[in-house]
């Protein structure tokens, strides 16, 4: 059996940087979860949140899976978003997703993987709708296109929820933002489609 023993040794080294700072950090922790952000992202080991953004321990609940998708009819995802919402009464709904994203690319292709073909059909759902305006793309400029489209697709998806369509009828702030990130250089990007109140969702999918 291979024991983990670089894992633990990198924890023990974690929590002594942080509590030689702050030496009450996770006792005050462990009372109470209050992040201002629900982060919806890729699975890609190449894309934490919390490096990327710099967050610390308790400051963004995190929901990620392959092509960081929201699936109407994904019970975990959408457990994830009322909780925050709702419960944690998140101000800020980021879906981020990243150029080079594993999941668009295979996508992008008609080779079979299996099982996960059915979760990447979303994309190639996506890719579909905005067809006319990538076939005439190079390859690459497609592929970074389709994981621009995805995000937008996702917040869409975000708003058109009753949990989110919810928040906003009772009066209370919350921003859905779409985020992708680069991982050639680190870069994180804003795709300018925050949406932030009911006016914003297409009148098919409003709910009385
Ligand atoms: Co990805």
């Amino acid at each position: 059996m291979q024991v983990l023993t670089e894992l633990f040794e990198k924890n023990q080294n974690w929590v002594k940087n942080i509590t030689d700072k702050d030496p009450q950090f996770f006792t005050q922790l462990a009372k109470d979860q209050k992040p201002e952000y629900l982060w919806v992202g890729c699975s890609d080991s190449r894309v934490p949140p919390s490096q990327i953004a710099n967050f610390l321990p308790g400051e963004v609940f995190v929901h990620r899976n392959i092509a960081n998708l929201v699936v109407h009819t994904d019970l975990n995802c959408l457990s994830v978003l009322q909780y925050a919402v709702e419960v944690l009464q998140v101000k800020h709904v980021v879906v981020c997703g990243h150029y080079g994203c594993g999941g668009v690319k295979a996508a992008l292709g008609d080779h079979q993987y299996g099982l996960i073909d059915n979760w990447l059909r979303n994309i190639k759902d996506v890719h579909r709708r905005y067809a006319t305006e990538m076939e005439n793309l190079e390859e690459d400029a497609k592929f970074r296109l389709l994981c621009e489209k995805n995000v937008i697709e996702q917040v869409t998806n975000v708003c058109n929820t009753t949990i989110v369509q919810n928040v906003w009828k009772s009066g209370k702030e919350l921003t859905v933002h779409g985020l992708i990130y680069d991982i050639e250089d680190g870069i994180l990007k804003d795709l300018g489609v925050n949406a932030t109140g009911l006016e914003q969702i297409e009148s098919t999918h409003k709910m009385a």
